[in-house]
């Protein structure tokens, strides 16, 4: 099956050809990371006038690059959710218009499926099946939980987030320590010269109560706690204009980040398990794929990394996702609407 898949979840304009499930013909990616960059974050209203002007450039450059004409797609999948509602809008409304006047099939699919399914696009990677079961770290700007996977489309919520993402967290993190934005990629750059042990800073642990729903708070994460531990470590100890202290809180910043994304994937893993994936975002940074292959050698287990250019928002994730038919498909695709808040399963 022939697909071209669309994401604007958030504030990568993205768009793909699958020619099957992990067969990738093109992918093109507009990252708006400039426009966003002087507010220190996604501002949900420029991300939405962005995709409007810049889908259509990237469709049509996926096109051209896939080597496929538009008579030979099947259909067209698009992420519906989790997201920023009037970005994802973008993306249906073209899909929808798109799908009717080729007269092909529709497909509505879950962005968090597409990062899990992403670590399934890396050349070398198990088929899925063999991979099973599994955990999988989706660790992003917008989203950090842990699902256990089954099989494809059989999925489990283990933990989540219960404040910001990890994302968020680097982001917020590098914006304190006047390192510019986003933050992860400075941040791991800049830690590389620091002394990861230097400031204590605290792991975030997750007291049982309401709100949780029903997920273990062992296998939960929080993120605010340490942002805010950030901020008056350095209102009593500045460190602007002093790059070797910068090194340091950086390097411990991020060392408190990682250990509790670490830790909570050992906590969740189980006898039996063959391996675990980290993808998303975050999921480049260096330091995390150094301790999360630490802990899958200790396990006797395998990691599974989603390739640099699948970390990120990407489309290639979401064609490959539906030429392997998961999604909504067809008419309740064209019924479907946007859903910011799609679970995971
Ligand atoms: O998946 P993504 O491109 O977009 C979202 O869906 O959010 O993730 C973006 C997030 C940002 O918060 C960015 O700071 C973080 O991923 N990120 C990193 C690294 N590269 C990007 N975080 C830590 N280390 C990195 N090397
Ligand atoms: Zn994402």
């Amino acid at each position: 099956m022939n697909v071209l898949g669309i994401e604007t979840s958030c504030d990568e304009t993205a768009a793909a050809v699958a020619a099957g499930p992990r067969d990738i013909r093109s992918s093109v990616i507009f990252s708006q990371v400039e426009l966003h960059g002087p507010y220190g974050g996604v501002v949900p209203e420029i991300a939405s006038r962005c995709h409007v002007d810049s889908l259509p450039g990237v469709i049509d450059e996926a096109m051209r690059t896939s080597g496929m004409a538009w008579s030979d797609l099947d259909a067209i999948a698009v992420t519906h959710g989790p997201g920023l509602a009037s970005s994802l809008l973008v993306g249906m409304a073209t899909a929808k218009g798109l799908a009717l006047r080729l007269g092909i099939r529709l497909c509505a699919s879950n962005h968090l499926e597409g990062h899990i399914y992403s670590l399934f696009l890396a050349g070398g990677a198990p088929g899925i099946e063999e991979a099973c079961p599994f955990v999988a770290l989706v660790v992003s700007g917008g989203h950090t939980c842990l699902v256990r996977v089954e099989g494809l489309g059989k999925y489990g919520l283990l933990g989540q987030t219960i404040d910001d993402a990890a994302g968020e967290a680097f982001d917020k993190g590098a914006s304190l320590l006047k390192l510019g934005y986003p933050g992860g990629p400075v941040i791991d750059r800049v830690a590389r010269g620091g002394n990861p042990g230097s400031v204590r800073f605290p792991r975030g642990r997750v007291r049982p109560g309401p709100g949780l729903e029903g997920l273990n708070p062992d296998l939960c994460f929080s993120f605010s706690g340490l942002k805010t531990a950030l901020l008056y470590h350095l209102r009593d100890n500045p460190a602007e204009g002093n790059p070797a202290r910068t090194a340091d809180v950086a390097a411990s910043y991020q060392q408190a980040i990682i250990s509790a994304l670490v830790e909570r994937c050992d906590a969740a893993l189980r006898d039996g398990d063959r391996c675990i994936g980290a993808c998303g975002g975050v999921s480049l940074n260096s330091a995390l794929r150094a301790r999360l292959g630490e802990l899958a050698a200790r396990r006797g287990i395998r990691l599974l990394l989603a390739e640099p250019k699948h970390c990120g928002d990407n489309a290639a994730m979401i064609a490959g996702l539906a030429a392997a038919g998961r999604g909504i498909w067809d008419e309740t695709a064209f019924l479907a609407d946007a859903d910011p808040s799609l679970p995971v399963c």
